[in-house]
């Protein structure tokens, strides 16, 4: 019983603080505090959360691998829909204030800019997963879930060659992103192979 409302607190606490960026950005929206380029740091901060919460859930396993945390597994699905919520804010900021939903904009812009075709096929690639993140999705495609969620890895690469191939002079960001997505998978490559052997 204790452990259960326990449980039930941290879920509501990781919850609530991955909120925090969203609310942020909304009180900085409702008071013009977004800068001299409201639609640029609106794309810039839901990019970067996006990111964020895919390298956390990356981080998961090797968390459990390296240091025997085994509680954060609890949270994955919670923080795998908010990597999903914050690139549906992404896509939609880019869909709606910057493209100002003109198709032929739109169509011309993933078709033209490789850094947007790259994004927008991460975008695709996240939408089954979230759609098949329910336990009883889980359960009606059996094996097949952990084939299909191992797109993740794939979403995140994707991410960091869309952040790498946006930025026009300094590439330290988006480098240490790449370099954490590297470990991340590695750690994840070696514990597979041993526990093949
Ligand atoms: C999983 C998917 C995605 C991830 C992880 C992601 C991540 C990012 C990141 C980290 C940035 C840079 C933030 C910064 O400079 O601080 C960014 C910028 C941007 N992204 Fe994405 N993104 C994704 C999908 C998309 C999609 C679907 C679109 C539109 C089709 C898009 C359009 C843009 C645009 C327009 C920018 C701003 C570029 C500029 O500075 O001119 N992204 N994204």
């Amino acid at each position: 019983m204790k452990r259960l409302s326990l449980d039930r607190g941290a879920w509501l606490a990781i919850f609530v603080l991955a909120l925090v960026p969203a609310a942020w950005l909304l009180r900085d929206a409702l008071y013009s505090a977004l800068g001299p380029n409201p639609v640029e740091a609106l794309s810039h901060r839901t990019g970067d959360w996006t990111l964020r919460f895919l390298m956390l859930v990356l981080a998961i396993t090797p968390m459990r691998v390296l240091f025997g945390w085994s509680w954060p597994v609890r949270y994955r699905r919670m923080i795998g829909l908010f990597a999903f919520f914050y690139a549906t804010l992404h896509f939609l900021t880019w869909l709606v204030i910057d493209e100002g939903l003109l198709w032929d904009a739109i169509v011309e812009d993933i078709y033209k800019r490789p850094f947007i075709t790259v994004g927008f096929l991460a975008y695709l690639l996240l939408i089954p997963l979230a759609a098949t993140s329910s336990r009883m999705a889980m359960r009606r495609l059996g094996r097949r879930w952990k084939t299909l969620h191992r797109l993740v890895y794939l979403v995140a690469v994707l991410g960091v060659i869309h952040y790498l191939w946006l930025v026009k002079l300094d590439v330290r960001e988006p480098l240490i992103y790449a370099v954490i997505l590297l470990f991340l998978l590695l750690v994840r490559l070696w514990y597979s192979m041993k526990r093949g052997r």
